[in-house]
């Protein structure tokens, strides 16, 4: 038992350890350059001496029999993890989302284990669909977003152009903090934005072989700026001014509220404005702060042990059966090897194997503190939601599920096997790999599956074999979506033709539409059903 000034000494260094981290995701479509960037920001964390070998280029594999391949040689999924790093008097924490293309619940519900998000955005594409998708996420828990415009080293669009699509599409106001000196493949450096928009400085980059080391930098005023650069200065300065009258100054209250994003250019693969990405999460993005359980009382950092489960992944491989449980500290210190409760059961859980993860490196972790991503070995009960805690009992609100968008009904291949397939199906949809959705008129035996990405369906197929020896069927579902609705809609809804209604195994009830106009129809026939949009519908 600690002593009452021990303990005192705890908590104050908890909230200084708090106080100090920074945890967030990259949110972005693929190609962005998330990986690209990841290696950038260890790059300059010091963590590796050149940039690619966290996620060398020869490694980089994109179809799915690939990614199965690469996920059973590792015997761990290495999907989102975490990479942290110390970086001046921080530590940061980047939690990974899916490496491979494919667009899953995982990459959802780590945005429920961060403070802030990175909009990570193609300067010649812009908004692309899945940032747009991830940014809702944000949105709906309030998670405030800081801008990186990438690969300005390369043709793109205008400077002022990507902002107003930000605005006018997702209505988030742009606020740069920095303005590209050089247009779209020609970027010489950036204009560091002063008060009411004035020029501050110019950071002029120096470019280094294939941006494998960090690029030098040079600081220039304003005044010498203008000597050196001529016209590019000139314009930079002139949209910066531009801005302010427009009232895109940052202002840090309604960047937390997320109103505004700060925003950076950038090339992640010549590590231009990779340090000024990490010196904004220093300075902007919010240290961990108190966590609302279900009461609705918020657990504070300095309060004793505390954490969110919001990832379960069991290795692909059969021989080596591990089951890594990802949590998301809230409160209090973590000790490896303390023990620790499991709110869902009331039972107690040894944390004797804890890890960090990160590509393909493993290592144990001993100590953590509110922010920090840890891995929980063979954690069997833990599932996504679930919450641990040590002496002050606390229970957080479940991790939403997210509005599915693929439908299929799964069966085992032989009637023979129909117990492992029950099991099976159970195990899996506790881990929340897939949404288990059934009605009477089904039965038991051909669950329907939903996933918000359709690589769920063959990770489900994949384990149901080398797990749990069934091989199964899977038949696709002629439905594109699907709202909540409830008991009192529920008989309306089945008497009508291209929808169908389901409970999943949390109790909802879905009905799912064969397309939107479908949908549309009956809620302009029937408004008075119950049709609610689940979280980050489309
Ligand atoms: P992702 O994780 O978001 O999917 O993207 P990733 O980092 O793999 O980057 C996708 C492609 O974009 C990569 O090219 C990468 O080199 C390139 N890229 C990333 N950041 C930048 C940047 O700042 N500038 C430029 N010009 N390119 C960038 P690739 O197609 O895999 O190979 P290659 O282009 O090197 O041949």
């Amino acid at each position: 038992m600690n002593s009452p000034s021990a303990s005192t000494t705890t908590s104050g260094r908890v909230a200084q350890e708090a106080e100090r981290r920074r945890t967030f995701a990259v949110i972005s479509h693929p190609d962005a350059g998330k990986s690209t960037l990841t290696e950038a920001l260890a790059l300059h964390a010091k963590m590796i001496s050149e940039a690619g070998a966290i996620h060398g280029k020869s490694g980089r594999k994109s179809t799915v029999s690939d990614w199965m391949e690469m996920e059973k040689a590792r015997g761990i999924s290495v999907s989102s993890t975490a990479l942290q790093f110390e970086y001046g008097d921080c530590v940061i924490n980047l939690v990974d989302t899916p490496g491979h293309s494919d667009f899953s619940e995982d990459t959802y519900r780590v945005l429920t284990a961060v403070d802030a998000a990175v909009m990570l955005i193609d300067a010649a594409k812009g908004l692309e669909p899945q940032t747009l998708k991830l940014f809702q996420v944000c949105r709906h828990r309030g998670i405030p977003v800081i801008t990186v415009i990438n690969k300005w080293d390369r043709p793109g669009r205008a400077p002022l152009e990507l902002l107003d699509e930000i605005s006018e599409r997702i209505g988030l106001i742009p606020t740069p903090l920095f303005l590209p000196v050089g247009i779209a493949g020609d970027f010489r450096g950036l204009l560091r934005r002063g008060e009411d928009g004035a020029a501050a400085e110019y950071i002029h980059f120096i470019r280094t072989a294939g941006g494998a080391t960090i690029a030098p930098e040079e600081m220039f005023t304003p005044e010498q700026a203008l000597e050196r650069e001529g016209e590019p200065w000139e314009t930079a300065a002139e949209e910066s001014e531009l801005l302010s009258a427009t009232g895109q100054d940052h202002d840090q209250e309604m960047f937390l509220a997320g109103q505004t994003s700060p925003v950076i250019y950038a090339s992640a693969m010549l590590n231009f404005g990779v340090r000024e990405l990490l010196d904004t999460l220093v300075a902007l993005a919010p240290a961990p702060g108190p966590r609302a359980d279900i009461a609705g009382t918020e657990r504070e950092p300095a309060e004793p042990f505390s954490a969110v489960v919001f990832k379960v992944q069991a290795g692909m491989d059969a021989a080596h059966r591990d089951r890594l449980a990802f949590m998301r500290i809230v409160s209090g210190e973590f000790e490896r090897g303390m023990v620790v409760t499991h709110a869902q059961t009331g039972r107690p859980f040894a944390t004797k194997y804890a890890l960090t993860v990160f590509g393909r490196e493993r290592a144990t972790v001993d100590t953590a503190y509110p922010g920090d991503v840890v891995g929980l070995v063979n954690a069997t009960a833990l599932g996504p939601g679930h919450t641990l805690y040590v002496d002050k009992k606390v229970e957080f609100p479940p991790i939403p599920s997210f509005a599915p968008e693929h439908f299929a009904t799964l069966r085992a291949r032989s009637a023979g096997k129909y117990k492992q397939f029950r099991k099976a199906i159970d195990q899996l949809d506790s881990e929340g790999v897939v949404q288990v959705l059934r009605n009477d008129l089904r039965g038991d035996a051909s669950p329907v599956l939903a996933a918000v990405g359709p690589m769920q369906f063959e990770v489900v197929t994949a384990r149901m074999q080398a797990e749990f020896n069934v091989e199964t069927q899977l038949d696709f579902l002629p439905y594109q979506l699907a709202r909540r609705t409830d008991s009192e809609s529920r008989a309306e809804l089945d008497r009508q033709r291209g929808v169908e209604v389901f409970t999943r195994s949390d109790g909802a009830i879905l009905a799912l539409f064969s397309d939107k106009w479908r949908l549309q129809y009956i809620q302009k026939e029937m408004p008075e059903l119950t049709l609610e949009l689940l979280v980050a519908a489309t």
